[in-house]
């Protein structure tokens, strides 16, 4: 990425007061002018009565519902999630602006050639399907898999003939056009230096970006011949485990989803969509990447993961399962919907309809019920045996939920199952992690998460600062992020009016600058109220840890290592 440092500050200034937010923001949300300032209903969260106001004045936006705030740029980024210098390079375009950073033009102009290529090619695919000699095979294709005219156009299907140089010959003139084929993935290349189309003889499904921009390809042949499918490798605008296909056109329909289905194919997504069933996506034939599941729960407040009822489906469903722990929380839900036997989206939409499809995804499975019912699998929890065992099961999963509240009611969940108590629980799993070595309890992603977590709502919520107490005895922690945390505190007990915009500027050229822009954007969605008991909560657990640690730092010693001082302080413990 280009480092933000790279674009001149005052090129930035200048530009800010250039742009009018309003017309930035109009373009993409309409909004309605009311007194001073200009109001919408919030593309950030869902509502019915609009609490998101743009002040002209103040060339700033701020949602009063989810608290979303920031400038044009930062708009940019969330909205389009452009990156930084995306989000400047739009608004410089939009003014007549040239950014001055040679590298940074250099690239956009560079990857915005490879776009444009690949809309012309995509372009092409889908004149040919309506044009071309052989388009009769293709056409019987696609009527025989059941999708309507509209379907097909609107997510531009399209074929690649069968030809070693159809889209060489039409693309390629010069050296450097047929380089860019190549950087674009369109081309193949053999041992002999052989160049030639990669696709061929196949239905093309062009995958948009979350901007709708074309980055690369999938193609299907038509019979049963092998790869099924073939999809355009990585490139500089294609990364497949981060993309999910059908997501442009699903935000495009609706941008306040409410809820999402992610399903394993293509096919999947555009068949659901010809009956009726817009809101689902698909990994492009990758397992859930971390980087899909942060783009489905911004995307969505619900997420339902859908899968074949296979044992490749079921195994699928689990690994998503695994992957979702670190994320779990928030008002986000993420909820399994297995499929019977046998049967995939497609072929059970076709059977059963829409409506029995909606119906199945109305009943989809929390996720700590469908966590539990797979742990469960397999052992008997009527037996004492079968409790003890379900719960050292549990162990290492639980450790990856965040702290919060979330992780207390898994706990307590578990402890109803397996008819123990919390307290017991808790006890277990605490002796359980020591008797691991301390070391690697210490480096452990909870521990390091229960600090982020800190870090994030303070700095996301200042004021919540005046519910922790002036010193917090954690500084001797030995943890990632823990100086960040004291010193935050520290900042805040000093300064309790900054702002987040006023405490990022302290950490702005530090050496942890990106780290707190990332938690500053964060989702977090749980309510300011509940935000402050998570706060209070996390700081407790860490002191406690503190505690122990120090605990055991000082029982290690022997008595005349002992100061008067830490004598004094075993002693206290005792007590
Ligand atoms: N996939 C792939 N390469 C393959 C097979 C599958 O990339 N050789 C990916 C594709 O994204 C595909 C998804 O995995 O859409 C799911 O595979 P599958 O269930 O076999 O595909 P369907 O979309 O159901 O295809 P179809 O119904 O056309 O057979
Ligand atoms: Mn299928």
């Amino acid at each position: 990425m280009v480092m933000i440092s790279q674009i001149p500050q005052e090129f930035i200034d200048d530009l800010l007061t250039r742009i009018d937010i309003v017309h930035i923001i109009d373009s993409r949300v309409p909004l309605e002018k009311i007194g001073k300032n200009v109001r919408a209903c919030c593309p950030f969260h869902s509502e019915k009565t609009a609490s998101f106001t743009v002040s002209p004045e103040k060339q700033f936006y701020h949602c009063f519902g989810c608290s979303a705030h920031g400038t044009a740029i930062s708009f940019l980024m969330k909205y389009d999630t452009m990156s930084f210098p995306e989000a400047i390079q739009e608004l410089a375009t939009h003014v007549g602006m040239t950014v001055p950073t040679s590298q940074l033009a250099h690239k956009t102009t560079n990857s915005n050639n490879l776009y444009g290529l690949l809309q012309r090619v995509s372009k092409y695919f889908v004149h040919q399907l309506h044009s071309h000699s052989q388009r009769g095979k293709f056409v019987n294709y696609l009527n025989q898999r059941g999708l309507s005219e509209q379907t097909i156009e609107k997510f531009n299907i399209g074929i690649a003939v069968k030809s070693w140089d159809n889209i060489l010959k039409t693309f390629g003139h010069t050296k450097q056009e047929t380089a860019l084929l190549s950087d674009v993935g369109l081309l193949s290349h053999n041992d002999k230096g052989h160049i030639y189309d990669r696709f061929r003889n196949r239905i093309m499904f062009p995958i948009q970006d979350r901007r709708g921009r074309i980055i690369g390809f999938g193609g299907r042949v038509l019979d049963d011949s092998t790869p099924k499918y073939l999809n355009s490798p990585e490139t500089k605008v294609f990364h497949k485990g981060q993309e999910l296909y059908g997501l442009y056109q699903t935000r495009l329909a609706n941008y306040r989803l409410t809820r999402i289905i992610i399903v394993e194919g293509y096919m999947d997504v555009i068949t659901l969509a010809d009956r009726g069933i817009i809101n689902a996506v698909a990994t492009l034939g990758t397992a859930t990447t971390p980087a899909h599941l942060q783009h489905l729960l911004r995307s969505a407040p619900e997420v339902v993961f859908c899968f074949d009822g296979d044992n490749a489906g079921r195994a699928a469903a689990w690994r998503v399962a695994e992957n979702a722990l670190p994320v779990l929380g928030g008002n986000h839900e993420i909820k399994f919907m297995i499929l019977p036997e046998g049967e995939d989206p497609e072929s059970i939409v076709k059977k059963e309809g829409a409506d029995s499809f909606n119906k199945r995804v109305e009943n989809a499975q929390g996720y700590s019920n469908y966590f539990f019912s797979i742990l469960q699998d397999g052992v008997d929890i009527r037996s004492m045996d079968g409790r003890a065992r379900l719960v050292e099961i549990a162990k290492p999963y639980l450790r990856n939920i965040p702290a919060g509240v979330y992780r207390d009611m898994f706990e307590q969940r578990l402890a109803e199952i397996s008819q123990t108590n919390l307290l017991m629980l808790n006890k277990h799993l605490e002796r359980s992690k020591n008797k691991q070595q301390k070391a690697a309890l210490r480096k452990s992603s909870d521990m390091v998460s229960l600090v982020r977590m800190a870090i994030t709502i303070l700095l996301q919520h200042p004021n919540l600062r005046q519910n922790i107490e002036k010193s917090t005895n954690i500084e001797r922690l030995d943890q990632p992020g823990i100086d960040i945390l004291v010193c935050l505190l520290e900042t805040l007990h000093n300064n309790p009016h900054l702002n987040t915009a006023a405490l990022l500027e302290r950490w702005r050229g530090a050496q942890n600058n990106e780290y707190m822009q990332l938690l500053a954007k964060q989702p977090l969605s749980l309510s300011a109220n509940s935000l402050q008991y998570e706060l209070i909560g996390t700081v407790q657990k860490l002191r406690e840890q503190a505690l122990v640690e120090r605990q055991s730092y000082l029982t290690n010693k022997t008595l005349n290592q002992l100061t008067d001082a830490e004598k004094k302080e075993v002693q206290s413990f005792n007590v």
